[in-house]
């Protein structure tokens, strides 16, 4: 299993490209379930995630062509062929955003088997909004041997609302109310940036949705959508990622192919820790200080604080000047990196949903273990500026989320290796 070898201490600086959002790439792909047209999208991200989603849709049928070269973020998805309307436990186990095919399959075919995702380490992961959805809008769903088998001639238009913000719940249920009969709308949605580039692939297509970006989504369903070519947007936690690892490496960097859109709430605790960041059209710059302040952060829905990027606050956090206050509110279980942090000579003392953050002058290197995405992202910002060298094992992990992350820090000077 591969790892990740860091040795610590050098400043990161120069220039680096950010790549396309994961977390808008997983769902805009799953929209081309809804339509028989070929759909072409740009600026995929090459990550172990979009690898797995893309077997999958394979598996019902779709096909998948993906461009080499410099064309390698390109892919190309024809659901002309589509007859399998389901997605195995083998499939959505390694990769539960897999749930994000249910609400296309069932408003494209009238019926779809999809496993349920299961929980990850960050909690149970729960996907109760989702099928109260589609119930609401005239499913017939049963939820038998650990999969969701939902069957529908076809979805009516309903008004819904999810007792929670969910990100993908709201993604699922705007794409099923696509080809609806009638207007359906989506109450208490969620307002995410990556929710809107899907209504704005989804409005390509044909499809008539009006509100994405508030907490109100009308969907007045269609007969059809077409196919269209549709640009994923920069992904902003990738961005965030990288402005916490050269603001606790005292660096300065320049993020291309990527924008401080969608970021105000990071770049707002960002400056309060003491960094200059400068916005360009498509791109952000950060000069960090000798040493960081300590900021106190609490997740929420966006457009406040993002809970993906908690785990790098974290970090962050742990060699800043002060104490910090750290309130995860999203997920029950997302303080798996605080254990590993400690490893590395952090100052952390979690209560339930809180963590409270002494900084500390110095890390020591250590060996350490990736257990999700954003708590690796947050070792790997400790690693680089602990003492000596630390080692992270399971970074497959990290694989699905960023793309080349050792060539991209790298670029930007730090001593990073994989070993196999
Ligand atoms: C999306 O997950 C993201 N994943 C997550 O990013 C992100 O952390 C999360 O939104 C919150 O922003 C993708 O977009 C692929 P939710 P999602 O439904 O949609 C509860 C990363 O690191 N809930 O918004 O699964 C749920 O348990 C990943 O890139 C229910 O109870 O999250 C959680 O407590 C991690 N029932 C809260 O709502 C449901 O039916 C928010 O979850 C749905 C959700």
């Amino acid at each position: 299993m591969d790892k990740l070898l860091i040795e610590g201490g050098a400043r990161l600086t120069g220039e680096t490209a950010i790549s396309g959002a994961k977390n808008a790439a997983l769902p805009i792909l799953c929209a081309a379930l809804l339509t028989r047209e070929p759909v072409t999208f740009t600026n995929v991200p090459q990550l172990n995630d979009i690898g797995t989603l893309l077997k999958l849709l394979a598996q019902m049928g779709v096909k998948v062509s993906r461009g080499s070269g410099d064309d390698a973020d390109t892919v190309t998805l024809d659901a002309s062929a589509l007859d399998n309307p389901v997605a195995t436990y083998e499939m959505v186990k390694t990769m539960r955003a897999s749930i994000l095919v249910l609400g296309p399959l069932v408003a494209r075919c009238g019926e779809a088997k999809v496993s349920l995702p299961g929980g990850c380490a960050i909690g149970a992961r729960p996907v109760d909004q989702h099928i109260k959805g589609l119930q609401a809008m005239g499913a017939q769903v049963a939820v038998e041997h650990g999969y969701v088998h939902a069957k529908v001639p076809r979805l009516k238009g309903a008004r819904l609302f999810t007792d929670m913000v969910t990100v993908t719940g709201t993604e699922n249920l705007m794409m099923a109310a696509c080809l609806a009969d009638g207007e359906t709308v989506i109450e208490n949605a969620a307002r995410e940036p990556e929710v809107v580039d899907l209504a704005n692939c989804l409005v390509a297509m044909g499809a008539r949705i009006s509100g994405a970006g508030t907490d109100v989504i009308r969907i007045r369903g269609v007969e059809c959508l077409s196919g269209t070519t549709h640009r994923i947007m920069p992904d902003r936690i990738e961005t965030g990622t990288y402005l916490c690892a050269a603001a606790a490496t005292g660096g300065e960097i320049r993020l291309t192919r990527t924008s401080s859109a969608y970021l105000d709430a990071v770049i707002d605790k960002l400056m309060d820790a003491g960094c200059d960041i400068v916005s360009e059209r498509d791109a952000i710059r950060l000069k960090a200080p000798q040493r960081l302040t300590a900021v106190s952060i609490r997740t929420s829905p966006y457009p406040a604080f993002p809970t993906d990027m908690q785990a790098q606050f974290m970090a962050i956090n742990a060699v800043a000047n002060g104490a910090a206050v750290i309130r995860e509110t999203i997920f029950e279980n997302r303080f798996m990196h605080a254990v590993e942090l400690q490893r590395l000579g952090a100052d952390i003392r979690i209560d339930g949903n809180t963590a409270m953050v002494q900084g500390v002058a110095r890390l020591q290197g250590a060996t350490v273990m990736a257990t999700d995405l954003r708590a690796s992202a947050s070792l790997v910002i400790a690693g680089l500026v602990a003492e000596g060298e630390t080692v992270i094992e399971r970074i497959y992990h990290l694989d699905r989320g960023y793309e080349r992350l050792g060539q991209k820090l790298a670029d930007l000077g730090a001593r990073v290796r994989r070993l196999a």
